[in-house]
């Protein structure tokens, strides 16, 4: 498939079963080894190495001196024959180790300058610095591992267009260039030249518009779609991404999660993984309540636990004035953390109070004794609750909820990190449902969309509180693997005046105000909407875990930094007055 008028096959695709053929390769010189007389080619492209042997009984002088002058990195064209290496010369941690080529000619088609860091590495050589490689991500790129992980990639964009095509649905492409509307995370600007003054964002992602394709009767939508969100970054978070999109209409809850579980499996069957269906479920309020955070990861336990009960009676004023307050005393179990030091204890405070925890009080049983600051306050209920063994320790946060829950889930992880007790290599899928529909602003008491303003609330619960929309939980779920928010979707609100409503909840009471930032929305609805609903995962997400990495930025080709920079390219950056000016803009930074 891949013989071209320059080359006949690709090097790495040589195998035992072509000894003899004569052939003609290109590829890049990964390393090269000059015995005297007598030189070795390890050539490269993107199906692997083969080693090419340029000796004096089958290559010229000249030839073999051609072959001992080039660098590496370089791009060659080499003519020769396969031949079986000898059996004590085969090497079985190369695909194509039982094989040699013997060559004939060289020609150096593409020279290299002296690479900025190296492509070829021994076993134990560690990689060059991260800003350094992708300040040269055009010769990281040609690393085998991100090789591997790019064209993993391509075969997870395959499968999944296969998959979604298969079922009925559309490819149907939305624009890059949209109006800016809140979805949550902030928007990326595009000045209109054409049109002082004015702007388009680029998507955070399709939405409104997959919505509007339902509108239109397409029935069944997906995308491979690019979102742009300028947020802070983590590991798991770039600033332009990729979604597996997807929407469909005369469908409910769980008709999207059938799928998504199926379509999930296929994606996990191409990079060789069985995956178990249906999924654990969750609510999210036992998640919070459990684990004390909405994607938790269920490859350990470490369950967080209610102690206020046994609490409440306790005379310790720290406990004491939380309850009082309306507060509660939750924490965790950890076994065998008795034994740990002070200082190993102070570092898990350091997380819970970095959580926004004001401390973490620690019970610890030892030698049948329970010790530390609380320890001698303790009823016999309270002991009970605790029910702490020998070796035990409680890290406990006396708080509102919306403090303890990150604060527990922090040391949570930690403490399960440290305990040994993460399986890298088992996979808990969980779909978290029933998420509230909004978030009150403890101060303002303002109410800000969870998921976002789209999403249908439980018909039960709006009828049972009609007047405390804080009360009401969405129609929507999310897809988490190991503590990892793969997708989130909901079903959607077709009925104009209901979304109306909810844009007035939210704060957006003026028509004309709603009609202004939505009316494309809510115009596509009220010219007749069938019931829809949809998700998106998160495909880098999927690439990344499926490659075996950690890092979103070894599967996206050129990625941004944490600090949302793309090294190689130097984006971005100042442009000059007169381009702003002609853009009717004016920096208030200096530039160029
Ligand atoms: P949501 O915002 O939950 O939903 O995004 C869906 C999935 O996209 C992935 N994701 C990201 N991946 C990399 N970098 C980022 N900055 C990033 N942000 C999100 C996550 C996430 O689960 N329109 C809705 C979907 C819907 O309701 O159908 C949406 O975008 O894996």
């Amino acid at each position: 498939m891949f013989a071209t008028t320059q080359r006949s096959h690709l090097c790495g695709a040589l195998r035992l079963s072509d000894a003899g053929t004569a052939v003609t390769l290109g590829g890049w010189v990964h390393r090269s080894r000059n015995l005297g007389g007598l030189v070795f080619i390890d050539l490269r492209d993107r199906e692997g190495l083969l080693q090419v042997n340029f000796g004096p009984d089958w290559a010229g002088a000249d030839v073999i001196a051609a072959a001992a002058a080039v660098g590496v990195e370089s791009v060659v064209i080499i003519e020769g024959t396969v031949m079986p290496r000898p059996a004590e010369m085969r090497n079985a941690d190369l695909a194509t180790g039982e094989v040699e080529v013997q060559a004939t000619s060289i020609r150096v088609v593409g020279p290299a300058v002296t690479p900025a860091l190296p492509v070829a590495r021994g076993k134990n050589d560690k990689l060059p610095a991260e800003e350094l490689r992708l300040r040269h991500r055009y010769l990281d790129l040609r690393r085998p591992e991100l090789q591997a992980n790019l064209m993993l990639r391509h075969r997870l964009l395959q499968v999944t267009r296969r998959f979604l095509s298969d079922r009925g649905f559309l490819e149907l492409e939305t624009p890059i260039l949209t109006k800016p509307t809140p979805e949550g995370a902030r928007d990326y600007l595009v000045p209109s030249r054409v049109h002082p003054g004015e702007f388009y964002a680029l998507p955070q992602s399709p939405q409104i518009y997959k919505q509007l394709f339902m509108c239109c009767g397409f029935d069944r939508y997906f995308q491979l779609a690019r979102c742009f969100r300028d947020e802070d970054l983590r590991q798991d978070r770039q600033p332009e991404f990729t979604q597996i999109d997807i929407e469909a209409s005369f469908i409910g809850r769980e008709d999207i999660m059938a799928l998504s579980e199926e379509l999930v499996a296929c994606i996990w069957r191409e990079a060789g993984h069985e995956v178990a269906a249906p999924f654990q479920r969750m609510s999210y309020a036992d998640c919070m309540e459990r684990y004390g955070c909405d994607r938790p990861d269920l490859r350990y336990g470490l369950e967080v636990h209610d102690f206020t009960a046994s609490f409440a009676t306790l005379d310790f004023g720290v406990t004491r004035s939380v309850i009082d307050a309306g507060g509660r005393v939750r924490g965790i179990r950890v076994p065998g953390g008795a034994a740990w030091s002070r200082k190993q204890v102070d570092e898990l405070e350091g997380l819970a109070k970095s959580a926004g925890a004001g401390g973490l009080l620690r019970v610890k049983k030892a030698e049948g004794k329970l010790e530390g600051p609380v320890a001698k306050f303790l009823t016999p209920e309270a002991e009970e609750a605790l029910a702490l063994a020998d070796g035990d320790l409680a890290l406990l946060v006396a708080a509102t909820d919306r403090i303890s829950s990150p604060a527990l889930d922090r040391v949570r992880q930690e403490c399960a990190r440290r305990l040994g007790l993460v399986d890298e290599h088992a996979r808990h899928f969980l779909w978290v449902t029933d998420f509230p529909m909004f978030d009150k602003d403890p101060v303002t008491g303002a109410l800000a969309a969870v998921h976002h303003p789209f999403t249908a609330a439980n018909a039960d619960d709006v009828a049972q509180y009609p007047d405390a929309p804080e009360k009401w939980r969405a129609l929507a779920y999310d897809c988490v693997l190991n503590g990892l928010e793969l997708g989130g979707g909901s079903i959607r609100t077709s009925d104009p005046r209901v979304q109306s409503r909810m844009f007035t909840l939210l704060g957006i009471g003026d028509e004309a105000e709603q009609e202004r930032r939505f009316g494309f929305l809510l115009e596509g609805l009220r010219a007749g909407a069938p019931p829809h609903g949809g998700i998106a995962f998160g495909f880098d997400r999927m690439s990344m875990l499926l490659s075996g990495g950690t890092s979103l930025r070894d599967v996206i080709a050129f990625p941004k930094t944490t600090a949302a920079r793309a090294l190689f390219e130097n984006a971005p950056t100042t442009v000059p007055a007169a381009d702003l000016a002609e853009l009717n803009i004016r920096s208030t930074v200096d530039g160029e």
